[in-house]
């Protein structure tokens, strides 16, 4: 049996974004000082402005380094604090708040190290960043709703690094710039698939939001029956007009005929840690399995995406395919966190090259 982390919501996902909903969250054209934590804040010019700084912030970049970048963020200070295991988002935030000249404070592994094992709440916690003068909290939790009880606690911008099943914001934008960087076709024309774990993979939730707003008009979600998309996500995306196409698969293989059409593919991991069965585990991970026989009825445009990290969702000798770009999905972590935080932190990036 597998032992799942349930943590305590106190509250639902639609009391969530209801809140996020109000104008106090919303981001309208003015990014400093405002938290990020779901994508439903951002217009599609607030999205914009976020792909245009981090395209300013990659062409500045000269071999490893950002040279033109580096007082940005200059005696800030940027708290990285993770209660969930992590490798690319937190290296990507610290990174990011590096290459700005910030101060990166946090604990390792909250959920062992913080003051969490002892019974503090995270409001405590938050206050407690927060009085070190910090200017900034980056952060990564199992409970859906820490995100409104972090920016709560909090007058400085939090942001989401991932919040339980909810929503990863951050990685949607760096998702949406994978894909326009890599794909030919024009997002209003495009057709994305999303396959795998689309009922606990908060990437998945974020990223078909914001390829709502960005006007991709068709998008299909292929998963093991148990873990299809949440049906109130189904039915948000159906109300702004997106043409929603959900499939099921039993057996290896048979993903390949329902991605003969498709522009990209975004597949993802089955997410082990919230499952109540093994075997329910088992029988999803083996339909939904990419290997270079599935990707031959891909077509030759299309690319294929993944959050990672991987287990074997996705063969290794994929890897080898040019349509796979899930490592240069990695890589634009790093600039496009530079963007929001230094959105959010106010730093003029008016100078970077346009
Ligand atoms: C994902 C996450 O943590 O939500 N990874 C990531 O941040 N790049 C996906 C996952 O854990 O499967």
């Amino acid at each position: 049996m597998i032992t799942e982390r349930r943590p305590e919501n106190s509250m639902s996902v639609a009391d969530i974004l209801s809140s996020i909903r109000t104008k106090e969250y919303q981001i309208d054209g003015d990014f400093k000082g405002k938290d990020i934590l779901s994508t439903e804040q951002f217009t599609r010019d607030d999205i914009l402005q976020v792909m245009e700084t981090a395209a300013r912030i990659e062409l500045s970049k000269e071999g490893g380094s950002y040279p033109e970048c580096e007082n940005l963020l200059k005696h800030k200070r940027v708290a990285v604090c993770f209660y969930q295991p992590s490798t690319r988002t937190y290296m990507s935030f610290m990174a990011a708040a590096q290459n700005m000249g910030a101060y990166v404070i946090g604990v390792p592994g909250m959920m062992q190290y913080s003051s969490a094992v002892k019974g503090e709440s995270l409001q405590d916690t938050v206050r407690t960043i927060e009085a070190h003068g910090t200017d900034a909290i980056v952060m990564r939790h199992e409970a859906d709703d820490f995100v409104i009880h972090a920016a709560e606690a909090a007058d400085i911008p939090i942001i989401n690094a991932g919040a339980g099943k909810f929503e990863h914001p951050t990685q949607a934008m760096l998702d949406l710039y994978t894909i326009t960087q890599n794909s030919p076709i024009p997002l209003d024309a495009m057709s994305v698939t999303f396959v795998g774990d689309l009922k606990y993979g908060r990437t998945v939730h974020s990223l078909a939001k914001v390829l709502t707003v960005m006007g991709v008009p068709s998008m299909n979600f292929i998963s093991p029956e148990t873990t299809c998309l949440p049906t109130n996500l189904a039915s948000y995306l159906e109300e702004k007009g997106v043409v929603v196409n959900q499939q099921v698969v039993h057996e290896p293989g048979e993903i390949g005929q329902l991605i003969t059409h498709t522009d990209v593919i975004y597949d993802t991991r089955v997410q082990k840690e919230w499952f109540t069965s093994d075997q329910d585990y088992v029988d999803a991970c083996r339909a939904i399995q990419i290997t270079p026989e599935v990707m031959s009825n891909a077509p030759e445009h299309s690319i294929l995406l993944h959050p990672l990290p991987r287990v074997d969702e996705i063969t290794t000798d994929v890897d080898l395919d040019p349509r796979a770009k899930y490592f240069a999905q990695v890589a634009s972590g790093v600039p496009v966190r530079m963007a929001l935080l230094a959105l959010v932190m106010g730093a003029d990036t008016s100078r970077l090259a346009r």
